[in-house]
């Protein structure tokens, strides 16, 4: 039986065929055409976007870091984040000594709520980074008509977003300027990289000659990708085995996940021509990478029971099912179940390991965000990748469902 075998791990890093050659190929050829890679990524990049121009960076942090230096902002400007996002980036803020302000979310999408929003804007708002999570698009026009009437600039969070759509149009075309993230996990895996995607000239004009001045960080790239590697390696069936067998297995998932988060990854450095190389390659398989995450999303929400809520997508858009989120509807602590799951193969993240609550974690008033501390507490993170089989998501639907319906508190 599946679980008899493997460990179904929650991610899988994504690698597209003859990557490794590709690699090696450009690591020993003297010929491998180092300077156009980073301006044909850039250049491919826009075009799949929808027209504005690009600039590659060296992580998604990094990306929404300079565009913020790219405003004229003073010390204390607000920006308006949602309660639920990666807490890095409000470090991030504050270290540039601007101020982080949170709106909570909607309980249906995890998004940023425009009603939070519209409660949350001041005179001191100068910038709403508005996260599309998981995947999903958050409520873009109505947060830009929010912003425009009060002349507030939106930068869109498309680091799980890549290929989303919201009413016909890909998203980053919202904003006055929108983040990718090319890190472990997200539709592409260049072993780090973000992407700034913007019609503003001015923008564009600032980033581009900042990034002019940084060298590629190829020590952090090596870093992560000896990690990626060994990843690759850890979830083979042979060594999921092995972990399985070990009473520290349980442990060994929820540590290896927490230590790969709470990276500043905002160096002065660039994207290097080998990442680039691998992002526009991976960029070529995303319509078909798309397609697959959304069959396999469809298949978790055919078999999953009423006991999970699972993230609702506007009539008319498209998630790009970057992670496959649900919330439990019995209003019990996860910790149990999750460990459970664990051990009949089945590797889930709970908690922080899935986002933040950044309001909790900054130590202001958690009391004002109802809808993030249902979320934290009842969110659960399932394996979600495009090579997951449909046997392993039916063996995994069905763990679930046994195992919720045994947890004793109803909701
Ligand atoms: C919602 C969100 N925004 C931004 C980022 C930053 O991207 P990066 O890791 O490339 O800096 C992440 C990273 O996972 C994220 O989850």
């Amino acid at each position: 039986m599946l679980r008899q075998i493997k460990v179904i791990p929650r991610r899988k890093i994504k690698f597209y065929p003859n990557e490794d050659l590709d690699i090696l190929k450009a690591i020993f050829s003297p010929g491998f055409p180092a300077g156009s890679q980073i301006s044909l990524f850039e250049r491919v990049f826009s075009e799949y976007l929808g027209g504005g121009e690009a600039v590659a960076t060296c992580s998604g942090r990094q990306a929404l870091k300079l565009i913020l230096e790219s405003q004229d902002l003073r010390e204390g400007d607000e920006i308006l984040f949602p309660a639920y996002t990666l807490f890095d980036l409000v470090k991030m803020i504050e270290e540039m000594k601007l101020k982080p302000v949170f709106a909570d979310i909607d309980p249906k999408t995890f998004n940023m709520s425009p009603e939070a929003v519209a409660q949350k804007i001041t005179p001191k708002t100068r910038v709403i980074v508005a996260t599309h999570i998981f995947g999903v698009p958050c409520r873009i026009q109505e947060i830009c008509r929010l912003a425009d009437a009060k002349g507030i600039m939106v930068v869109e969070d498309c680091a799980h977003a890549l290929g989303a759509e919201s009413r016909g149009r890909k998203v980053g075309n919202f904003g006055k300027a929108a983040f990718f993230s090319f890190s472990m996990g997200k539709q592409i895996n260049a072993f780090g990289g973000g992407m700034i995607y913007s019609p503003d000239k001015k923008i564009i004009g600032f980033c581009r000659s900042k990034i002019f001045s940084y060298i590629p960080g190829k020590i952090e790239t090596l870093a992560s990708a000896t990690t990626a590697y060994l990843e690759r390696i850890a979830v083979l069936p042979f060594f999921s085995k092995l972990l399985l067998g070990s009473r520290k297995h349980v442990e060994f998932f929820i540590e290896f996940y927490r230590k790969t988060k709470n990276k500043t990854r905002a160096w002065n450095k660039s994207l290097s021509p080998l990442q680039s190389m691998i992002g526009r390659k991976q960029l070529e398989g995303i319509g078909k990478d798309l397609e697959i995450r959304e069959a396999r999303a469809r298949l978790y929400r055919d078999l999953l029971s009423g006991n999970f809520l699972f993230q609702e997508v506007a009539p008319g858009d498209i998630s790009a099912n970057c992670y496959f989120v649900v919330r439990s509807k019995k209003k019990c602590p996860l910790g149990p179940l999750a460990q459970a799951l664990i051990k009949a193969g089945v590797d889930v993240g709970i908690c922080g390991e899935i986002m933040d609550h950044c309001p909790k974690a900054l130590g202001v008033s958690a009391n004002d965000y109802p809808v993030t501390d249902m979320a934290e507490a009842g969110n659960l993170l399932l394996p979600f990748y495009s090579d997951l089989d449909e046997k392993e998501i039916r063996y995994i639907a069905a763990t679930a469902n046994k195992m919720m319906e045994s947890l004793s508190t109803p909701s």
